[in-house]
């Protein structure tokens, strides 16, 4: 079968094609895959950049989407033809959070989904929303259950509350879409006032563009009457994090979940207790939170924003196309 390799030192010009045996027939509990598509996260940059080191001829790519062609014994929860969409941490199902490392996440640890046929665990999967494309259900494994489970989950978000989603890339247009559809106030900030636009028709109540307003915090104070929002999903880290404390309300919640302006950095620690704040660090979330995703999905009827999908051959370009930032909501891969 057709796949995309990682050979060390890795770099974009280390992506390899390959052609690897065929993944056979699945044993009990497995299913069989045919994997149509995969979808770019910054996770996923990390890896093919050789910023998390992972074995050479890594299979890359975290997320995947396809259909079940084959189930072993005692699989009871797929049939054949089956539309279905792996997940983050297949050993994750259910309760609390068990890992803090990437070490059994495709893609990182083991292969991912850059592949044609993939034959797995049945529980590394779930099914797909119903009228999903294969790319569309791919940008559900990190990006969208990550926004879902720091609104939905960690959040306990209600209607009326309002929500802080920081740029327009992946997790954050999908935070913007779960916001709105449960009845949320969003305020959305960009670089650029295209994409602001763009975060406008898709519902954002308020926008505002964070490199002409370097001082965004006060921004959001002033639209929130001098509150504050309920909730911060906080994706640029150390670089954005001090602000962030600085416009969330009394008692509100930031979702810690990205550090897109590096790994480490100063925290005002006594902002962040005299304003009571719950600071909620999570790595994506678990098969029963990807289950009750989708149950939310099929209901609501939001469907993912794709940037551009390239073929898997193209995935070297497909990460320059992340890399430069120019892209809203998510990039995908065909297989
Ligand atoms: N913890 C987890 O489970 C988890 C899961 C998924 C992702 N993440 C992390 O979350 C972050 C975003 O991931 P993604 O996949 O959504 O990335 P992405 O699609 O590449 O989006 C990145 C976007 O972030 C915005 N941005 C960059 N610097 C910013 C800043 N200083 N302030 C505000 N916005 C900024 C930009 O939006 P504009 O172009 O609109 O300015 C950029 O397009 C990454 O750090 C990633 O590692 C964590």
């Amino acid at each position: 079968m057709k796949a995309i390799t990682l050979r060390r030192p890795a770099g974009l010009e280390h992506l390899e094609r390959a052609d690897l045996a065929d993944p056979g027939v699945p044993a009990p509990g497995e299913i069989r895959v045919r994997v149509h598509a995969s979808s770019l996260n910054f996770h996923d940059l990390g890896v093919v950049m050789g910023r998390l080191p992972t074995d050479d001829g890594r299979i890359p790519m975290s997320d995947g989407a396809g259909v079940v062609e084959a189930v072993g014994d005692g699989v009871t929860e797929f049939a054949v033809g089956d539309a279905v969409v792996s997940t983050f941490f297949p050993c994750w199902l259910d309760g609390g959070p068990t890992l803090a490392d990437f070490s059994t996440t495709p893609g990182d640890g083991v292969d991912g989904y850059a592949c044609e046929r993939v034959v797995r665990p049945a529980h590394g999967f779930t099914h797909a929303p119903r009228g999903f494309s294969h790319a569309e259900a791919a940008t559900l494994t990190t990006a969208g259950l990550t926004a879902w489970r720091a609104l939905a989950v960690d959040g306990a978000l209600k209607a009326g509350d309002t929500v802080l989603v920081q740029g327009t890339g992946g997790v954050s247009i999908f935070a913007l879409q779960f916001a709105k559809r449960m009845g949320a106030t969003v305020i959305a900030t960009s670089s650029s006032d295209d994409k602001l636009e763009k975060a406008h028709a898709l519902g954002a109540d308020h926008l505002i563009n964070y490199r002409r307003d370097a001082e965004w915090d006060a921004k959001v104070l002033e639209v929130t009457n001098g509150r504050g929002v309920d909730h911060v999903v906080e994706v640029g880290g150390p670089g954005t994090l001090a602000q962030s404390i600085q416009c969330c309300r009394i008692g509100g919640h930031i979702a810690l979940i990205g550090a897109l302006t590096g790994g480490a950095g100063p925290v005002p620690t006594r902002d962040l207790m005299r304003r009571q704040l719950r600071l909620q660090g999570l790595i994506v979330g678990s098969r029963k939170h990807q289950v009750d995703m989708i149950r939310a999905i099929d209901a609501n009827g939001i469907k993912p924003v794709i940037d551009r999908t390239f073929p898997l051959d193209d995935i070297a370009d497909a990460f320059r196309h992340q890399a430069a930032g120019k892209h809203f909501g998510k990039v995908c891969l065909s297989v």
